[in-house]
């Protein structure tokens, strides 16, 4: 039974107040819920029973998140149905967890058997128990500060993957630690990356037959793209697969780079070409077949890095790899010769669509540069693509090749460009999801005006942006009028089923039910649910900061949780100036889980509860309920106007009953000398030494 939710529920029920805050574990014993418990009885295996087998049918676990996508498809589409669009508008905060860190939270968390692991910024991973958020390890990587200046787009972190009794994370600073999932201890730990180069990571690993793929990012900064696989037992390299050729004098790795080699000019390998692998993949196991999308080409400006043109394979793509051995199947490039920083990293899905009376095994993609995309994915040929988004740079898509018809208005070798999208994309890594009921996929789409103009001179700055553009004409677009708004595209038919408009881009990725609902955390702090089929927007909550990531869903004990990772940061916020500060909030990490109300709050069980409270816990309730709670907050929770006491406690130490006998002259804290005797004191400071403790408050 989660105890802290319905805490919060009879609080918030006896006091007339907003909602609790931070309740982790109130110390209740309630009465059980009997179809809970009847629901309770599969065996809690968690991380250690996680094997191939699992991964593979992942979907069809409806309590549980199992990988960065829920499955291999990566539809982020969950079969539960108990909170709907019947009911969602009586969705509670069940519990928070703070992660204690600032900065960009851009994690999709990972759900076993009831146990939570996410990641932080700063590549820290976090287990929680889902049901309550309570803690039960963090293991923080320690990432080297110094490696911020490498980040193109914030110390974040997507998440971690499960298998086997191991977590596994890919810190900023490229290693790849495989945690025990027990402790958090670390069982092996390799370096993925050369660290004297510009390179980061921060994707989510993926597990697939056995096997950790991880790829990184750094093409702002000149380096060479690829992926690598691992064992996931051992940490032993299994296979690497470059994703742009390298110096042509020296042997090419693969047939499929020699191939590659013959589209760019000039001498790209000294600048590293880009095309880093740093976050989507998708795995289709009947295909046998690892999907990957790779990024931008480095520099940015094509001018710069390939001057006599060229489609400069594999910037920009989605690959197709064989996953026992990363050689290439196919590829399919969605923006050739990119000159605009269109990377075809964002999120991929993989969906059977009937299409033209056929039923074709697809691959979704929106990435940056505007177009929506609908790829075979057993070969590779070109189905369909529309914008999705306002589209300047091209003319649509040639239906018989699939390529983009630039219109030249793009071009920016002889001087300033403005084009639609921008380098932000019209949709970046935030993840949209796809709902196999309404046949709809739920895109944070984003409108941004991107201004290309060449740098005078292509200087080498290690460490810093070397992207062969001029940033400064960004400062001129202070009338630039950015959106987002959440689309509803149709894949089938290539086009928009509805929107839901925000004030600013932006926002976070999105989760979709069988209970015909969309998820959705917004830059500005709030966290959405809308009817999947038509938009109507059904519920809103306060996230504590900006949503950046993605929602998911899972159950505990027969009753459904959401769960959204707040944290406001990343590319946007720490670039956009003004547009990004629209946002008005605070950047703090916070975990926040929500659930239906699953017993009405009567006044039998009120009583029932209270009575329930083992003394002395409940007389100090009582005590600090009279006189302190008007100000100080139900359960001694502040909500930013005056000091949280369960913060104060631990730091006062001793002048804590000065305090509260004498006051605070000036600033309107009454002295409760003659109101309240020593005895008392000493209780209200043992209650809120007992609440900073069940809130996990360090002293
Ligand atoms: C009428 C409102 C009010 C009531 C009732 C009240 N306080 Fe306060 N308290 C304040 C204000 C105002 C401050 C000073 C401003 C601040 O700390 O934010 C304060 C400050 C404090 C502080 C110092 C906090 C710090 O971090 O420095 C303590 C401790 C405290 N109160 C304890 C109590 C206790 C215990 C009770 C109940 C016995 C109580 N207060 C009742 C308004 C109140």
């Amino acid at each position: 039974m989660h105890r802290g939710f319905v805490f919060v529920g009879l609080v918030t029920a006896l006091l007339g107040l907003g909602c609790g805050g931070e309740d982790a574990a109130a110390p209740v014993a309630e009465p059980a819920h009997p179809a809970a418990e009847a629901e309770a009885a599969p065996a809690r295996q968690g991380v250690a029973a996680v094997d191939d087998a699992r991964l593979r049918g992942a979907g069809g676990e409806a309590n549980n998140w199992l990988s960065h996508g829920r499955d291999y498809a990566e539809q982020r589409f969950s079969p539960l149905e108990q909170v709907n669009d019947t009911n969602a508008s009586g969705l509670l905060r069940a519990w928070t967890f703070e992660t204690g860190l600032t900065r960009g939270h851009e994690a999709t968390p990972i759900v076993v058997d009831g146990r939570m692991y996410l990641t932080g910024s700063w590549s820290v991973v976090f287990a929680l128990d889902a049901r309550t958020g309570e803690l039960l390890w963090k293991h923080d990587p320690l990432v080297p500060r110094e490696t911020a200046v490498k980040a193109c787009c914030d110390v974040v972190n997507r998440g971690v993957a499960v298998y086997r009794g191991l977590v596994y994370v890919g810190a900023l600073d490229g290693r790849l630690l495989a945690l025990d999932a027990e402790t958090g201890q670390v069982v092996w730990e390799v370096v993925t990356v050369d660290q004297e180069k510009d390179y980061t990571v921060t994707g989510a690993p993926r597990i697939v037959k056995g096997k950790v793929m991880i790829g990184n990012g750094g093409a702002e900064f000149g380096v060479r793209g690829y992926i690598s696989a691992y064992d996931a037992l051992t940490g032993e390299l299994a296979w690497r697969t470059y994703t742009v050729p390298g110096d042509p004098s020296k042997p090419f790795e693969s047939e499929a780079l020699e191939q590659a080699a013959k589209t760019w000019t000039g001498e790209w390998w000294k600048r590293g070409g880009g095309g880093t692998a740093w976050d989507s993949m998708a795995f289709d196991a009947s295909l046998d077949l690892l999907y990957v999308g790779t990024g931008n080409g480095s520099p940015w400006s094509r001018y710069a890095r390939s001057p006599d043109g060229g489609d400069n394979l594999y910037v920009s793509s989605i690959l197709a790899l064989d996953p026992d051995t990363g050689e290439l199947a196919w590829h399919f490039q969605t923006t050739p010769g990119d000159n605009w920083d269109y990377t075809a990293t964002q999120h991929m899905i993989l969906a059977d669509l009937m299409i033209d009376g056929r039923l074709r095994k697809v691959i979704m993609q929106a990435p940056k540069n505007g177009f929506f995309w609908v790829i075979d994915r057993m070969d590779g040929s070109f189905i369909s693509a529309e914008p999705y988004v306002t589209v300047t740079w091209a003319d649509g898509v040639d239906p018989k090749t699939g390529r983009p018809i630039p219109n030249g208005s793009g071009e920016y070798r002889d001087g300033l460009a403005l084009v639609r999208p921008t380098a932000f994309g019209g949709h970046n890594w935030q993840p949209m999801s796809f709902n196999p009921r309404t046949g709809l996929v739920y895109i944070p789409a984003q409108e941004i005006l991107g201004a290309y103009m060449m740098e005078k001179e292509l200087l080498d700055r290690p460490k810093h942006f070397n992207t062969g553009s001029d940033f400064a004409v960004f400062a001129t677009l202070t009338r630039e009028v950015v959106s987002g708004h959440l689309l509803a595209w149709d894949p089938v038919n290539q086009k928009e089923a509805w929107r839901h408009p925000y004030a600013m881009p932006w926002n976070g990725g999105t989760l979709t039910t069988a209970g015909n609902l969309v998820f959705q955390g917004t830059a500005d702090g709030r966290f959405l649910a809308l009817r999947a089929d038509d938009g109507q927007k059904l519920w809103e909550a306060h996230a504590g900061s900006g949503v950046i990531a993605a929602p998911v869903t899972y159950a505990v004990d027969g009753v459904q949780y959401v769960t959204v990772v707040a944290g406001w940061g990343g590319a946007f916020a720490l670039a956009g100036g003004d547009a990004a500060a629209q946002a008005g909030v605070v950047s703090r990490g916070i975990v926040n889980t929500y659930a239906l109300s699953d017993q009405p709050i009567t006044p039998a069980l009120v009583s029932e509860l209270l009575a329930s409270r083992p003394e002395p816990y409940r007389g100090r309730e009582n005590l600090f309920h009279t006189w302190c709670a008007r100000c100080h907050g139900s359960r001694a929770v502040g909500s930013g106007v005056l000091a949280d006491l369960r913060y104060s406690v631990g730091r006062l130490g001793e002048s804590f009953e000065t305090i509260v006998r004498h006051g605070v002259s000036g600033l309107g804290m009454p002295g409760f000398d003659g109101i309240l005797d020593e005895e008392e004191i000493r209780e209200l400071r043992a209650y809120l030494e007992t609440r900073a403790e069940q809130d996990g408050i360090a002293p």
